[in-house]
């Protein structure tokens, strides 16, 4: 479904992904694991076309889309849920997922309501929030919305970056089943961006290593996950670049 091939990108004349090049198959869950500044967010940018790579090239179902707006990749179906989760704190729960469908052409009250019904039923704590503000929700709340917000606009893909970021275990394990649940249940493909990477490698099917721009490392979550270097690197803690 998705695919970057040779990928190069730059923040000014500061070269930080160097041909990155990787694969998600539809209906998949797959994992982006790395160090801080590896260029994890870099690329789930570059796939949503907040930026445009220096080369290489990015498929959404062998059509390419690296040279298209960000909101061109949205309506062909990719959603980004980005690092640090940004809901709209001034709008209740109800409005932000409202808004989440505004990249649909016609969609009408009924599947609106509908769609919003479908979300509380995979979100049952954001029921009982629907009509209380954004800010006042904890953080793990504001990531249950952020992702059923980016549900809204009926994604094919689903771009996740760092969900557990800053959440405790019990939340970061309900983040994740939910994420399974989704794939599972509504057939939605996933990329999620992780530095932890336990619990990522526990619901993906596949994972990527990125180490300073490139691909170091691919496979079976399940070989990833008895793969010594993964294991030294990326299991027990958030690994600091100096
Ligand atoms: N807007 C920007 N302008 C200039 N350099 C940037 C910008 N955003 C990121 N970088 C640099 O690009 C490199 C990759 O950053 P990126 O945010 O993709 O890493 P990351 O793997 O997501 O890290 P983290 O785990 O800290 O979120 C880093 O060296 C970072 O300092
Ligand atoms: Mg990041």
């Amino acid at each position: 479904m998705l695919k970057l091939d040779n990928v190069h990108a730059a923040y000014d004349s500061v070269v930080v992904l160097r041909g990155v090049s990787l694969q998600v198959n539809q209906g998949e869950i797959v994992c982006l694991l790395g160090a801080n500044g590896a260029g994890k967010t870099t690329t789930l940018r570059l796939i949503s076309g907040l930026i445009h790579p220096l080369q290489g090239k990015v498929c959404l179902e062998d059509k390419p889309i690296h040279h298209l707006s960000p909101e061109a990749i949205a309506r062909l179906g990719v959603a980004h849920v980005p690092e640090g989760r940004r809901i709209f704190p001034g709008l209740t729960v109800r409005e932000n997922l409202i808004l989440g469908a505004s990249n649909r052409r016609r969609v009408n009250k009924v599947e609106l309501t509908s769609d919003i019904k479908k979300m509380f039923e995979i979100f049952p704590d954001l029921e009982k929030l629907q009509n209380a503000l954004g800010w006042t929700l904890s953080g793990g709340q504001q990531q249950m919305l952020a992702i059923a917000r980016s549900l809204m606009a009926h994604p094919k893909i689903l771009l996740m970056d760092e969900p557990s970021l800053g959440l405790g275990p019990i939340v970061v394990q309900q983040v994740f089943s939910v994420i399974k649940q989704i794939n599972e249940t509504m057939g939605t493909t996933v990329l999620v961006v992780e530095q932890n990477a336990v619990i990522a490698l526990s619901v993906a099917s596949r994972g990527y290593v990125i180490e300073n721009g490139r691909i170091v490392l691919e496979g079976k979550a399940s070989d990833l996950l008895n793969n010594t270097e993964v294991r030294e690197a990326y299991l027990g803690g958030r690994r600091t670049c100096i």
